[in-house]
């Protein structure tokens, strides 16, 4: 099992170019399920969650090329349409293709996802939302069968509580459904408007997407098309905190203007970290600055909210910044796991309930630790950054999940850092 050792370091310097988004591909990949003809899909990263996405294509008949971040994919009608607990237990994002089988073949077999590391995770917002346009399931062995008699039906969804992925499949699932179906309460994420987007290239009728009502109407068959998947807010956001944690100045290229006003809202609080937009947006500088940060508290929420996907690294960034920092999540119960490795590292956190105390030290030391998750991984890298001496994160399978060239990145901003196994 490969290993990253990491030294720290006083100050990043260099320049970033952002991957195209982990959670955009996944549910645009997902999708190219519901269209016949040939798509070219482009700024695709190499992460290993899209390999998986791209095998389980592949498992249902779809041809499907990946080189040099470019993504041609024809699919073709799968001879099984089953996806199984082999598949769904390594990547949970597996479970978008329920939309896109139901609506287009009328029958799809998913494994339950189980729990996780950050939480029980359910999917009733999915079910019922499939359920309302006129899907039929039962539950056995561990599988979720789902039928449709002719098309699926369009109808008025209201979400109990927003959800990406569930917006997501309902989307998928109303573009070839009979009618319109109008989701209230959907989710505003950037990566949805994405997913919407290139479905409206390939023939779909969506609008409101980035808006909490969407609408889709649904049509009998959509096209071919070529599109660029937005860049990864996440990503970015990772080495905005990363200079955060041990100060420096770095140029995010790749960037665009969404990102770089969603990064500006979403780090204002924290006064020494500053950024600002070039080339209009096209790039992003972050830099970090000596002024005294009190008494900070931040609460995960959904888009345009502080992202529960950057919970992590902001825990860690903020470990040797003097005084007492608050970070609250508020979407997931359990995203904490990250907490105890970091302790070991000499970080001073308590955490209460949902919310984590950060005491600023003056030092934390490199250590052994173990990733659990994909963001509690980064959040250890960015500790190791910030450590007297070397570093090593165990299990870094969970890093490439959602890290494309993450070592040669910091490479390029003076890091000192080397994946070995043992
Ligand atoms: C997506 C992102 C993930 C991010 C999360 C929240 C992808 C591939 N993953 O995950 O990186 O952390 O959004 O921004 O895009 N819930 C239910 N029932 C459901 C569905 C969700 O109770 O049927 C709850 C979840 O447990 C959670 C909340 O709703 O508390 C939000 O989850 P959701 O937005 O669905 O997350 P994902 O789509 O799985």
């Amino acid at each position: 099992m490969d290993k990253i050792e990491v030294e720290g370091i006083d100050s990043l310097r260099g320049n970033v170019r952002v991957s195209g988004s982990k959670n955009s591909s996944l549910p645009i990949l997902a999708s190219s399920l519901l269209i016949d003809e040939q798509m070219i899909i482009s700024n695709v990263p190499h992460l290993s969650d899209v390999i998986f996405m791209i095998k389980i294509l592949k498992s249902l008949g779809s041809e499907v090329n990946f080189e040099d971040s470019i993504c041609k994919i024809k699919s073709n009608p799968p001879s099984n349409l089953k996806i199984s607990y082999d598949l769904v237990r390594k990547m949970r994002a597996s479970f978008l293709i329920l939309g896109p089988l139901l609506t287009k073949y009328g029958y799809a077999e998913v494994s339950l996802p189980g729990g996780c590391a950050i939480g029980t995770r359910p999917v009733d917002f999915h079910i019922s939302a499939l359920e309302k346009m006129g899907a039929k399931f039962v539950v056995k062995d561990g599988y979720i069968k789902g039928k449709v008699e002719g098309r699926l039906n369009g109808c008025e969804i209201t979400l109990k509580k927003v959800s990406v992925g569930a917006t997501e499949n309902i989307i998928m699932a109303a573009t070839l459904a009979e009618g319109e179906t109008i989701i209230k309460n959907a989710a505003c994420e950037p990566e949805i408007s994405d997913l919407s987007n290139f479905l409206v290239d390939a023939g779909a009728d969506i609008k409101g997407h980035g808006t909490n009502i969407i609408k889709i109407k649904g049509k009998k068959r959509l096209g071919g098309c070529e599109f660029s998947v937005m860049p990864d807010r996440i990503e970015a956001g990772t080495f905005a905190l990363s200079v955060m944690g041990c100060s420096g100045n770095i140029i995010l290229e790749n960037v665009n203007d969404l990102i770089c006003n969603h990064l500006k809202k979403i780090f204002k609080p924290i006064n020494n970290l500053l950024l600002s937009k070039k080339d209009n947006g096209d790039k992003l500088e972050i830099k970090k600055v000596n002024k005294s940060l009190n008494n900070l508290l931040i609460s995960t929420k959904e888009f345009p909210g502080f992202p529960t996907d950057l919970q992590a690294q902001i825990i860690a960034s903020l470990i040797k910044t003097e005084g007492r920092s608050v970070i609250k999540e508020n979407i997931f119960e359990n995203r904490f796991m990250h907490i105890s490795e970091l302790r070991r590292m000499g970080a001073n956190l308590k955490q209460m309930g949902s919310k984590v105390i950060i005491n600023g030290v003056k030092e934390i030391y490199g250590a052994e630790v173990m990733a659990t998750d994909l963001r509690a991984s980064s959040s250890l890298i960015i500790a190791g950054l910030m450590a007297s001496g070397k570093t090593i994160v165990n299990r870094v399978y969970h890093l490439d999940r959602g890290y494309e060239k993450l070592e040669e990145k910091l490479r390029n901003c003076g890091v000192k850092i080397r994946r070995f196994s043992k």
